[in-house]
């Protein structure tokens, strides 16, 4: 994209996965690395947007001219991404955890006795921040991006995952450990509209970036 050609337009970036406490030492987490998240964010800035970028726990710094937030549980991106007012563009690449223990021990959870008997895991569903962003009945973004990491049925499940979503464009991935995409360099995607699919070849992650925010960039200069 253009240097500027963003400018003036605020861009939220949720990136990273989440941790969900099971007890103070303990929590249920995935393998996201927040790169491609965090390239998103760079290139964003590059093109002279006004970003926020919120992670969950990941070992990344933030990209120059990115207003940055961190956050560990699902409940608390929620949170942040809500108090943070209006964006015209929303790009929710953070790998959120679908599910978080329902109790939180307040103390480490100790094995009794010699029986070992394993403690129950019950989980409970956490706020979707990419469907309440989508479905916001006042101040919706303008354009509403998600990410669908699968394992099998990749174009089918990230289709069904648009419409029940409500997201305008998914960009959906195959994250089977043999692409080794998740927490790798590099990515091949399938850009989801509402009238196409599109597969990209594998590329670095920060190019698949800059093609992500130049399609942005057309789509926000056509929408001006
Ligand atoms: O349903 P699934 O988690 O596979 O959907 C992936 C997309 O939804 C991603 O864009 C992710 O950032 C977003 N998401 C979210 N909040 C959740 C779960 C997923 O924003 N609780």
């Amino acid at each position: 994209a253009e240097v500027g050609s963003l400018a003036g337009c605020r861009v939220l970036v949720t990136a990273g996965p989440t941790h969900e406490p099971l007890d103070p030492v303990r929590y249920l987490a995935n393998r996201s690395s927040g790169q491609q998240g965090f390239a998103i964010a760079s290139a964003l800035a590059d093109a002279g947007a006004n970003v926020l970028l919120v992670s969950g726990p990941v070992s990344l710094s933030p990209p120059a001219g990115v207003k940055y937030l961190v956050c560990e549980t699902a409940r608390e991106m929620y949170a942040l991404v809500m108090e943070s007012g209006q964006f015209d563009v929303a790009v929710c690449t953070a790998a959120v955890a679908d599910w978080r223990p329902a109790h939180e021990a307040g103390q480490k959870i100790k094995k009794i006795g010699e029986a070992d008997v394993a403690p129950p895991l019950t989980l409970v569903p956490n706020p979707d921040i990419l469907a309440e962003l989508s479905t916001k009945s006042a101040g919706r973004p303008k354009l509403v991006i998600g990410f669908a990491a699968e394992t099998e049925n990749v174009i089918d499940h990230a289709k069904a995952k648009r419409e029940r979503k409500g997201c305008d464009w998914i960009v959906a991935n195959d994250v089977s450990p043999h692409t080794g995409v998740m927490g790798g360099q590099d990515n091949q995607v399938v850009l989801i509209t509402s009238d196409n699919v599109e597969q990209w070849p594998r590329m670095s992650k920060a190019d698949v970036a800059k093609q992500i925010v130049e399609r942005i960039t057309v789509w926000i200069s056509e929408e001006r």
